[in-house]
């Protein structure tokens, strides 16, 4: 039986993983830690990695891998940052990931964090819990009638748009690559970046990260956004520049965040820490504002996108294994 070496293994993983149609005829390693070069000769005895947005599966960890006798990183997420593709490919790995499990599941965390940060819904609940029913300080803003903008309109930004404008929302949109058919449909309206950023009460990011697109969110464009926007990121932390959205939010430029996502995530998201020091300062301040919410990386977190990535992520490992063609989501 082929073993799978399976890394920041989740109960949750575990359970969904065990239930798919291939899942008896491959012999599942589980590991709770992540895959990096320190720790790759684990995937000793493996054909495929099943690996998650933290493991660092740069070239030293792909190099030990392909020693080893991997062929096969499997990502079990739609993202794929965290892989050197240019080195995976010299050494021959293929690697696939799962592009579309449930765009749905992260567009609605999207518009979850953006009306429980407007209307403070965070607050109001610790309130009530504590029998104060003041609404001192729990004012927002109708979304009705207000501008969004979408920055990368693919499969989350698509349904992102569509819910904002459920909500009477204008939408703009700013994509290198835009779908001008579905704007029109959806009436959403493309512009450049600046014009987005310019015009919009609040700015949600849904494209990937790229050595392009790192701290896309910076001082410079955040002082081109309007006074008091909201930006939203359940996309990549690294697309933010933290330390100037915490110079933002001091100076009252940003009226409000929401992150599901943070620059410095990895070692501290999907943890339980809350017996310890938190030695991250950035994170720690962020924590401080009343303005902003965070989530740790739980957009995908629904049973739909649980079961798909599951579904997906195993038939290829299967595939892999019996030297047939992946079903989907082939990076390289
Ligand atoms: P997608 O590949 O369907 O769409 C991404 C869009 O971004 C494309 O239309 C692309 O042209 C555009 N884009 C690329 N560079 C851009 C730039 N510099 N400026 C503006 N747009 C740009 O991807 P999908 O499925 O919509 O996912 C978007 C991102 O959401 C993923 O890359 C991933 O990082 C993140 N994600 C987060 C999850 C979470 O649990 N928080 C779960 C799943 C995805």
């Amino acid at each position: 039986m082929r073993t799978v070496a399976f890394y920041d293994t989740k109960p949750y993983d575990r359970d969904y993983f065990q239930r798919t149609e291939h899942a008896n005829q491959l012999g599942w390693r589980f590991h709770e830690f992540r895959l990096n070069a320190a720790t790759a000769a684990s995937a000793s005895g493996a054909r495929s990695v099943c690996v998650f947005v933290n493991d660092r599966v740069d070239r030293a960890c792909l190099m030990l891998l392909a020693e080893l006798g991997v062929r096969h990183v499997a990502l079990r997420c739609a993202g794929f940052n965290n892989v050197d593709l240019v080195a995976a490919r010299e050494l021959g790995v293929a690697v696939t990931r799962v592009p579309a499990y449930s765009p749905h599941a992260v567009a609605e965390h999207t518009l979850a964090l953006l009306l429980a940060l407007n209307r403070k819904v965070h607050r109001a609940y610790n309130r009530v819990r504590e029998l104060n029913f003041s609404l001192n300080g729990l004012v927002g803003f109708d979304l009705h009638g207000k501008t969004a903008g979408v920055v990368g309109t693919g499969k989350i930004g698509h349904i992102t748009a569509g819910i904002l404008r459920g909500f009477g929302m204008n939408v703009l949109a700013y994509d290198p690559f835009p779908s001008p058919d579905w704007a029109c449909d959806a009436g959403v309206t493309y512009t450049n970046f600046d014009t987005l950023l310019a015009s919009s009460d609040v700015v949600t990011l849904h494209l990937p990260l790229t050595p392009q697109s790192h701290h896309l969110i910076s001082a410079a464009s955040i002082a081109r956004m309007r006074p008091g926007a909201v930006l939203v990121n359940t996309s990549r932390g690294k697309l933010v520049d933290t330390t100037a959205v915490i110079e933002a939010l001091k100076s009252g430029q940003l009226g409000g965040v929401a992150l599901d996502v943070y620059e410095e995530e990895e070692g501290i998201f999907f943890e339980d820490h809350s017996g310890e020091v938190l030695q991250d300062d950035e994170l720690s301040r962020l924590l401080t504002f009343p303005n902003v919410l965070i989530t740790a990386h739980q957009a995908f977190l629904t049973r739909e996108a649980l079961g798909e990535i599951a579904r997906v992520t195993t038939t290829n490992i299967h595939r892999q294994e019996a030297g047939e063609a992946f079903l989907e989501g082939t990076v390289l």
